[in-house]
């Protein structure tokens, strides 16, 4: 009261009741022509900023386990931001996400990860060269091609398990899983590894695949805020060129941005014809491949170092919580193990998926894991849609998550138990049928965008 009385009276009071009146009207206007205004919201703050509703959600990590919450109280339509809904219902995700499909990825999310502005499959939003591109990958993640891919892998995997009996200590899973997926992705897509395996091994993570993990925790700042960011950028360079200290994220990356155009202009410049196969393997390199496909080098070179990415976190996520479960069931590892005895210890892919107790373990680990905790943001096209008996306009963002799927616990009860089970007959000799449970199991997302990795 003291500071209003102190206040001159008289033309301040009418211009700030004038302003006032002026934004309540406009926020009726708002609600009143706003299309959106039938679909439940998420928040009261929800209509008015997607940010300001979802800041706590995101600050934490948590988005995509605190939405299906909302959607079990609100249904499978519920507003978070002026213009953007999340959908869970399996029957709008085949709409969506349907082969052929007409929403595009949203560039907002989807454009934060292209690579010196060279969009790759992941972050390519225009569905025709979309298409065109994923032909041309489907030379590499061909299911046919993936026996060619078992001496690479071994190769990593027995380095990993060397420095894993050799370790003093007891390992970290998720460090050490993601050093060993780091290796043969980067070996994959470039015929060279980030030596990550190494790094883990002589008792440090290598920085550049723990910042690429860290980069992650900022992607909502990168969306929400890109101007922030960038200035962010503009600062660390700043202080870098002046004072030559950089922050230990942007040397990581750096690192990283360093590692693949040099291992990229060895893989293309030095070998000529060969240029395509991995020395190690003998398989043709990710990079290798698109170059001599025609693709111009820096998208090439974009494309496989945006594969490190959806390559690296997804895999070794999965892999470590197999190897929790199995730790912490010593008996069903012994199963495990007498299955492989069986089969002489192969490693030929088609004679593990034969065995039951195998496929349901990875199945369920892959389900468990649910490693692909993102949402998948896609704009509603032109002419707009209608969902679940809603009228959503184009431009519309229609956003959802692979993993709610997962943890459905109709299609899975209990759903937060790791139960091989689920997949196989008691005695383990055979797969069981399930259709609803198929239905649901959708951890590599379905239609044009299905992850190329799956294989
Ligand atoms: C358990 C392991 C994996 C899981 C759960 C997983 C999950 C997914 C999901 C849900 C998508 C769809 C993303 C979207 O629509 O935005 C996706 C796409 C993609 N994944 Fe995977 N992924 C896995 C392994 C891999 C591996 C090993 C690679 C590469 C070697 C890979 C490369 C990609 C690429 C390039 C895309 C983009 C595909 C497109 O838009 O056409 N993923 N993945
Ligand atoms: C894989 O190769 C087969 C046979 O060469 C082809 O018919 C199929 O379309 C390919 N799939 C992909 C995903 O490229
Ligand atoms: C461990 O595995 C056995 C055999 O497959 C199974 O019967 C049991 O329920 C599992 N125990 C736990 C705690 O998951």
């Amino acid at each position: 009261m003291a500071l209003l009385s102190s206040l001159p009276s008289g033309w301040l009071a009418y211009a700030i009741a004038g302003i006032l009146i002026a934004v309540i009207v406009r926020l009726l206007y708002r609600v009143r022509t706003d299309p959106l205004s039938h679909v439940p919201n998420a928040g009261l703050l929800a209509p008015i900023s997607r940010l300001a509703w979802a800041f706590p959600h995101e600050y934490r990590g948590t988005i995509t386990l605190d939405l299906p919450k909302l959607h079990d109280k609100l249904g499978p339509l519920v507003r978070i931001g002026p213009t953007e809904v999340s959908f869970y219902s399996l029957d709008a995700y085949d709409v969506i996400h349907k082969a052929g499909s007409k929403f595009e990825k949203d560039p907002r999310v989807y454009g934060g990860f292209v690579q010196d502005g060279h969009p790759a499959l992941f972050s390519i939003t225009d569905p025709g060269e979309h298409a065109r591109r994923r032909r041309l990958m489907g030379q590499v993640y061909n299911r046919s091609k993936v026996p060619l891919l078992e001496e690479l892998m071994l190769h990593h995997i027995t380095h990993w398990t060397r420095c894993i009996a050799r370790s003093p200590q007891a390992v970290d899973l998720p460090v050490s899983c993601r050093a060993l997926e780091a290796d043969i992705i980067s070996d994959f897509s470039f015929g060279t590894t980030v030596g990550a395996i190494g790094a883990w091994a002589n008792g440090g993570e290598l920085a550049m695949v723990a910042k690429n993990d860290e980069l992650a925790s900022w992607m909502p700042v990168i969306t929400n805020l890109p101007g922030l960011w960038e200035k962010l950028e503009s600062l660390q360079t700043c202080l870098a060129t002046i004072t030559g200290y950089q922050p230990a994220l942007w040397r990581g990356l750096g690192d990283f941005v360093e590692w693949s155009h040099n291992s990229f202009n060895t893989l293309t410049k030095s070998k000529g014809e060969d240029a395509a196969i991995n020395p190690t393997s003998g398989f043709p390199t990710l990079a290798g491949t698109l170059t001599r496909s025609g693709l111009p080098a820096l998208t090439a070179l974009a494309e496989a170092k945006e594969n490190m990415g959806p390559g690296t976190d997804t895999t070794s996520a999965s892999l470590a919580h197999v190897l929790w479960a199995l730790a912490h069931n010593a008996s069903f590892q012994d199963e495990l193990y007498r299955d492989l005895k069986r089969v002489g210890f192969s490693t030929d892919m088609t004679t593990l998926e034969g065995i039951p107790r195998m496929r349901a373990c990875v199945k369920e680990g892959v389900r468990w894991a649910g490693a692909a905790a993102a949402m998948l943001p896609r704009v509603v096209p032109q002419g707009g849609v209608e969902l679940h008996g809603m009228f959503l306009p184009e431009g519309t963002i229609l956003t959802s998550s692979p993993i709610w799927y997962l943890r459905d616990a109709t299609a899975f009860p209990n759903p937060d138990e790791f139960n091989p089970y689920r997949w196989m007959t008691p005695d383990a000799t055979e797969l069981r049928q399930d259709s609803l449970r198929d239905k649901y199991y959708i951890p590599f997302s379905k239609g044009a965008n299905v992850c190329i990795g799956n294989q």
